[in-house]
């Protein structure tokens, strides 16, 4: 077993109990039900492991940081489920979505219910920057609703620049997970370079994140990510894919490819596709770019004095570069 599984397994489990003692609720049926299934349904609970690996990177322990790493994973679950509705996805870790299962009002009102856990998972235990905690949290709130407004907008644009593709991740998806590594040092008790190397670290493992994830609609079949193949081309989103492809296409490829997107796909269509990005050598790009964000993720650890935590850190960027899920 790797560090980073000893790591995971045990920091997994303080969150599970955390997550397990937030979600006890029962009624109103109508808001706790959903609330359970999303938080049931499992996910790969990276925010909160890097909450927990980022509070003992600055000296801290896992268990004075485990109410933050629940809050992070409601915080996370909160956008998830509203995501799913404007993205009018219909299956996520393999079972339906909430707006699916319920309805779209159901998932809205569930979608509120875990901010709100979220925030009270947050403030439930004192702190000496508990402030400057909460000001990161809301941020980072903020942050996600615009990065998610410019993800709706570019589905109407013709074309979107690789600059602001990056910046609508970045906000998106990056912005949350440099957020759990800032909680997490905050929590832990790190000093200002503490706090913004790991959250440089977040960062660039966000940008590489997101990228795999456009990656993946495309290459993962829905059985192993557990989400719908080619929900991005269904629904003209910008992805890296899209992007970068723009500037190296033919008229004549642009107009082939046009045929193909805002409906339906099937897997041997989605085939086809998937020649098509790779022939362009934009699936390349995007994988050397993953590369390269996650080693930079990696040298802005070099700051850190090395401990266990820093080396599980380092793997977890190591063997995110091979996600399919
Ligand atoms: C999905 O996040 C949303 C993105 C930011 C791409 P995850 O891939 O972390 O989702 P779960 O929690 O593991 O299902
Ligand atoms: C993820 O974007 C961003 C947020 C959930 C905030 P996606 O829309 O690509 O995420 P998935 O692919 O549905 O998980
Ligand atoms: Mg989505
Ligand atoms: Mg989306
Ligand atoms: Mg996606």
């Amino acid at each position: 077993m790797s560090l980073l599984e000893k790591k995971s397994h045990e920091l997994q489990q303080l969150v599970a109990a955390q997550l397990e003692q937030i979600c006890l609720a029962q009624e109103p049926l109508l808001l706790y039900e959903p609330v359970r299934y999303v938080m049931a349904s499992g996910g790969k609970r990276i925010r909160p492991l890097l909450v927990f690996l980022a509070a003992e990177a600055v000296g801290g322990d896992a268990g004075q940081a485990a109410h933050v790493a629940a809050a992070v994973e409601l915080l996370h679950s909160f956008t998830l489920v509203h995501d799913d509705i404007m993205d009018q996805d219909d299956t996520r870790r393999g079972k339906p979505t909430v707006h699916a299962k319920w309805d779209v009002g159901t998932a809205i009102l569930a979608g509120d219910g875990l901010v709100a856990l979220a925030y009270r998972a947050l403030l439930s235990r004192p702190s000496p920057r508990l402030t400057e905690m909460a000001r990161a949290f809301t941020e980072g709130i903020v942050e996600v609703c615009e990065g998610q407004a410019l993800d709706k907008e570019f589905e109407t644009r013709r074309t979107v620049t690789m600059d602001a593709y990056l910046a609508m991740i970045g906000k998106k998806t990056a912005c949350l997970l440099a957020m759990s590594c800032q909680l997490g040092a905050l929590v832990g008790g790190g000093d200002e370079q503490q706090v913004a190397a790991l959250g440089s670290y977040g960062r660039h493992l966000g940008v590489a994140f997101q990228i795999q994830d456009d990656l993946l609609d495309l290459l993962s079949p829905a059985a192993v990510s557990g989400k719908p193949r080619g929900s991005d081309l269904a629904r003209r989103k910008q992805t890296f894919l899209m992007v970068a492809a723009e500037s190296r296409m033919t008229a004549a490829q642009q107009q082939w490819l046009a045929a193909y997107l805002g409906r339906p796909l099937s897997n041997g269509e989605l085939d086809e596709l998937e020649a098509f990005f790779r022939s362009l050598g934009v699936v390349a790009q995007a994988e050397a770019m993953v590369r390269d964000e996650l080693a930079a993720a990696r040298g802005a650890l070099a700051s850190l004095t090395p401990c266990e935590a820093v080396e599980a850190l380092a793997e977890l960027s190591q063997q995110l570069a091979a996600r399919a899920a």
